[in-house]
């Protein structure tokens, strides 16, 4: 089981370093941890008797390592996404921006922060994939895009509610879509 660290922690707030390749078995080891780890924590019987929350996706940082690596688990639709990616980088954005509805959380993120999050709606990643063990491109749309989007600011030690303005902290942007 994981250490999960909190938005106090320092390394929450750390522009992380590239991961060289080829990558190690202890990353790799690492991001297979990781996503099962996000895979339990969906599991209501097992986040309930383990007291975790459920999440979508996590960040090195997140674990305390200073590496630019991030898993997803989710499920969208009919659709269940798994990656564990390392040195992910963003090819390009939608002008279209697209928000969480409730707002978004964080595994790291214990109190609450009000507001929304405006996104890309459409994201295209480019990074390599420890799963398919070669490089990927990852074209996203509506949630797996915000999920990469708010897993990547980890990467750079930004946080979902640095992007809440506070004086209009429902503020939603023209055209943004719903998600
Ligand atoms: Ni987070």
């Amino acid at each position: 089981m994981f250490k999960i660290f909190d938005d106090k922690t320092k390394i929450l707030r750390t522009k992380c370093k590239e991961v060289p390749l080829p990558y190690t078995k202890e990353d790799k080891q690492t991001l297979k941890e990781m996503a099962e780890y996000l895979k339990l924590s969906q599991d209501e019987e097992y986040a309930s008797e383990h007291n975790i929350q459920a999440g979508v996706g996590l960040a090195a940082p997140q674990i305390g390592l200073d590496k630019r690596m991030l898993a997803i688990y989710l499920k969208d639709g009919d659709s269940t996404y798994k990656f564990g990616l390392i040195n992910p980088k963003v090819l390009r954005t939608s002008v279209k921006k697209a928000y969480l509805r409730g707002g978004e959380g964080c595994l790291s993120v214990k109190q609450a922060h009000q507001g929304l999050v405006m996104r890309y709606y459409k994201i295209v990643v480019e990074a390599f994939d420890v799963f398919e063990d070669k490089d990927i491109t990852i074209t996203a749309y509506g949630y797996l895009a915000i999920c990469l989007q708010h897993e990547l600011d980890h990467l750079d030690g930004v946080l979902y509610y640095d992007h809440i303005k506070p004086k209009d902290p429902f503020f939603i942007e023209s055209g943004a879509i719903e998600v």
